[in-house]
């Protein structure tokens, strides 16, 4: 065994940025060298999970809800990077990690939260709720010996442009338009980020020698590039090669569709998550808003136009 570096949430939008960036960061350091990288899945077999194992990292198949503070000794884990789900039950379940996480003697949690204007005690979703109530806990003098960073994120580029490049999609196969529903409005602009670069950012952060610095820290991180959606809506007719006929913006009706056909959660908490987007539309998250010390460590590059072509596989 050696020291570990764990990644919770390895297969995932943020985790996938985390194992493709870190290896070679821990290779070169000059404290990290002996570190290994252990990164987490509940299914070794899945296609993402065979991915990772092919980037010199080891896999484990374990549920993080799970971990206590044996395991997390055990397997002599001292640096974590961590992107919790954000379901009902996460304020439960992840602030239960970091109390094992503090029991086992953990140096360092760098930890995805939300969109740095949401993350308030009186948001109308619940979800940022949870994010600043695990940042508030961390915060506490209980957790002094946990050294934490939080990261605050845009909404994923890959989330809001998606339903455009499906649109696309339909579009090249049968020719015919459908609705293009976009849940920016449409003159707000709003600083999407890829989500594979936040996870490069929160590598450099693992790999610094003195985890100090950055110790309490909430960054803020956006793409390279605000985008409106009306900007989206001209990149769908650059591609499509006609004007788009039928376009909805502010469109959340998938989550009311969702909450609407909630069996186990609460529909109402569901369907708080329509304000999410709210902050986006008020001017509240644009490229400019983020973080001085995140545009040191690895400034996002990935613009909205790289990111559709991406979703296009072109
Ligand atoms: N979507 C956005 O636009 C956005 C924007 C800002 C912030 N965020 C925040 O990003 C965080 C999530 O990060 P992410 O998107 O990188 O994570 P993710 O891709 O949703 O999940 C990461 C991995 O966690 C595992 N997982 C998923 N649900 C789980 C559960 N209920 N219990 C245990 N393991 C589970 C899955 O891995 P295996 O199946 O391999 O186990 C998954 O690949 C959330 O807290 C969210 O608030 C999202």
């Amino acid at each position: 065994m050696a020291p570990t570096i764990l990644v919770v949430g390895a297969t995932g939008n943020t985790g996938r940025g985390v194992v493709d960036t870190l290896p070679e960061l821990v290779r070169n350091s000059k404290t990290l060298g002996q570190h290994r990288i252990l990164a987490l899945t509940r299914s070794a077999s899945s296609a993402s999970a065979k991915e990772i194992e092919k980037l010199g990292v080891e896999l484990a198949e374990q549920n993080w809800v799970e971990i206590d503070h044996n395991w997390l000794r055990e397997h002599e884990v001292n640096r974590i990077f961590i992107a919790s789900h954000n379901e009902p039950n996460q304020f439960a379940e992840e602030s239960q990690f970091y109390n094992e996480t503090l029991r086992a003697g953990v140096e360092y949690v760098v930890r995805v939260s939300t969109t740095a204007a949401n993350v308030r005690p009186d948001y109308p979703a619940y979800y940022p709720r949870t994010h600043w109530a695990i940042e508030q806990m961390l915060g506490q003098p209980e957790f002094e010996a946990l050294k934490w960073t939080s990261l605050q994120p845009n909404v994923f580029s890959t989330f809001i442009l998606g339903p455009a490049a499906e649109f696309i999609k339909e579009h090249r196969k049968t020719g015919k338009q459908g609705t293009l529903g976009l849940m920016l409005s449409a003159d707000s602009p709003v600083g999407i980020i890829q989500p594979t670069e936040i996870g490069v950012v929160a590598a450099h952060l693992l790999a610094q020698e003195d985890v100090t610095k950055h110790n309490k820290a909430k960054l803020v991180l956006n793409g390279p590039e605000d985008i409106t959606g009306e900007q989206v809506v001209k990149m769908v007719e650059s591609y499509v090669g006609e004007p788009v006929k039928d376009v909805k913006f502010k469109d959340v009706s998938g989550i009311e569709m969702w909450a609407d056909s909630q069996t186990t959660q609460s529909k109402n908490i569901i369907r708080s998550i329509t304000y999410a987007p709210v902050t986006a539309w008020e001017g509240k998250c644009k490229a400019s808003t983020t973080s001085k010390d995140v545009l040191e460590i690895a400034a996002p590059q990935v613009t909205p136009a790289q990111v559709m072509k991406n979703l296009l596989g072109e």
